[in-house]
């Protein structure tokens, strides 16, 4: 029935339901750790309840229902594990021993007393180094982290979580774009493949179309390609820049990757499902190169180096044009590791033309956040490099690529585009009270940790143009429009109250917040009266 105004309206309503449920069932970070002091009731009782929704077949413990979980951790908490276990059935033991473990863990802290002994020199027994939800057995806090052995990655279970995450990935691009990408640019990270057990590089695979063989000591050290009717769609070619962490840690995945990428470009399979070889190939016919210079698809930055600096560059305003910024992120990272076809590895050549050529057929990009706890807007790292590589690709494909990011979190894969996941990230945390009433219970760090998840947000604008004009126009009237709110910042941290309202002229200078010039003029009275107050105290 075209034009029904009755579905038509249910649909939205729906859509309107379920990003409401989304928001809600986010796990929101309230306040930030204090060294040494054990998590509040509260953060306790959150914490298990997300702990108790996941399967966990390493501990023999299943989730227990959404429609139980609220009551059966209330119970759990005031009664203990038999009462809880009477209200879900004894096939959920498992589930409760493993909280009662997670309990008495979470209550003692041994942080403090680590560190004294760390100072002193004495040994510090290490732990994993994880996300609390996807791994409890990281606490007790306070120890030493260890990373994971990179032959063993990915696992098995990051690689069979990651199938249906390329797929939702090439699909969602598909239902918007009609068809494949051809390329996509990565973003991998050491931190996020340690605590994932290597899902970014297990979801590059898949791209590919490629599977992880262990050799005879069960070491990952060699690639198969998945047979295309098996696959059943083309073969993505795949850009990665790489994280000068991960680079470090996972030497041998970064050969592996590269690997990956050398076997599908030699495969003998029709150029229109095999995406790689069809680059390689015209690569190798415009420019005469040879193969091995035509497959350099792993970028790092140079040995000894880290960061894109693309984030210094938008915090401190030291840019005119916004392609001054995908340039940086290509100078820092336009260094190639691999090995070529007669074995000879190369460690960080500067591969700044392959780089500029490969960004240039990229059609989407992306990446994989691990936790719940450091998102979008939380640190500057995000934009730095997601947003660095796509406005990279901006002016070397000469269109803006789709951006996408999923998550390792919920239990069903979600794909979400980048404007999207800025908005949920604003309305889950910086526009959330419980999020910054949480932070201003820290004072002057509070203030600035407000005014950072601002400044991390216009980095979505520099480098993408992610963000909705609402964004700007409800942090101001949040956080300085409001007489009693801008009273509190003023008292707690005046600095990060007048670059909190510096950054929102900036991106109104910028052309980033269409918004009234009445409003305009309200906020450079604002920050001129802040400035005059910081004057008074210097
Ligand atoms: C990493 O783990 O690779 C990483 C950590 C912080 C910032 C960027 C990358
Ligand atoms: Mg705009």
């Amino acid at each position: 029935m075209p034009n029904d105004p009755y579905n038509d309206r249910d649909a939205k309503v729906f859509a309107l339901y379920e990003q409401l449920v989304e928001i809600e069932q986010r796990l929101i970070p309230t306040g930030l750790h204090v060294f040494g002091r054990p998590s509040s009731a509260g953060e306790k009782t959150d914490l298990l309840k997300m702990i108790a929704s996941f399967d966990r077949p390493e501990a023999g413990a299943r989730a227990i229902p959404e429609e139980l979980l609220d009551d059966a951790v209330r119970e759990f908490l005031e009664n203990g594990t038999d009462a809880a276990v009477r209200l879900t059935g004894e096939g959920s033991r498992p589930v409760f021993n493993l909280l009662e473990t997670v309990c008495t863990k979470l209550q003692s802290n041994n942080e403090i007393d680590s560190l004294v002994r760390a100072l002193r020199g004495e040994f510090i027994e290490p732990g994993p180094g994880a996300d609390i939800i996807q791994n409890p057995d990281i606490l007790p806090t306070g120890r030493n982290t260890h990373a994971i052995n990179p032959y063993g990655v990915p696992s098995a279970a990051a690689f069979a979580r990651s199938e249906a995450v390329a797929t939702s990935l090439l699909d969602r691009y598909k239902n918007e774009n009609g068809r494949y990408p051809e390329a996509m640019a990565l973003v991998l990270w050491g931190l996020d493949n340690i605590k994932t057990q290597g899902e970014g590089v297990a979801q590059a695979l898949w791209l590919l179309g490629t599977r992880p063989v262990r050799d005879a000591l069960n070491r990952t050290t060699s690639v198969e390609a998945i047979p295309l009717a098996e696959l059943g769609r083309p073969r993505i070619d795949v850009v990665m820049t790489v994280s000068g962490i991960f680079r470090d840690l996972f030497s041998p995945t970064v050969q592996l990757l590269d690997k990956a990428v050398r076997l599908v470009a030699q495969l003998d399979e029709p150029l229109e499902l095999n995406y790689v070889r069809k680059h390689v190939m015209q690569q190798v016919d415009e420019t005469r190169c040879d193969l091995d210079d035509a497959a350099v698809r792993v970028f790092s930055n140079a040995p000894g180096n880290y960061g894109t600096n693309v984030n210094f560059m938008v915090m401190d305003s030291q840019w005119e044009r916004e392609e001054t910024l995908g340039d940086l992120f290509v100078t820092r990272k336009c260094f190639a590791y691999g090995r070529d076809s007669k074995g000879r590895g190369f460690e960080g050549r500067e591969a700044r033309v392959a780089m500029d050529r490969a960004l240039s057929r990229v059609e989407a990009t992306y990446q994989n956040i691990d936790t719940f706890e450091i998102g979008l807007t939380d640190v500057d790292h995000y934009f730095e490099y997601l947003g660095g590589v796509s406005k990279a690709v901006e002016k070397r494909a000469k269109a803006r690529p789709a951006i996408y990011l999923s998550d390792s979190l919920s239990r069903e894969v979600k794909i979400r585009s980048l404007e999207e996941t800025v908005r949920l990230e604003t309305r889950a945390k910086t526009l959330n009270p419980k999020w910054y009433e949480g932070m201003l219970k820290h004072g002057f760090r509070g203030v600035a940790e407000i005014e950072n998840h601002v400044s991390n947000t216009f980095g979505w604008s520099a480098t993408a143009d992610a963000v909705d004009d609402w964004v700007y126009t409800e942090v101001a009237n949040t956080f300085l429009f409001d007489e009693q709110m801008l009273e509190r910042l003023r008292d707690l941290n005046p600095h990060s109250a007048h670059l909190l309202a510096q950054r929102l002229l900036e991106a109104n200078g910028r052309g980033y917040w269409e918004v009234d010039a009445s409003v305009v003029d309200r906020l450079r009275e604002i920050s001129r009266n802040l400035e005059d107050q910081l004057e008074g105290v210097t």
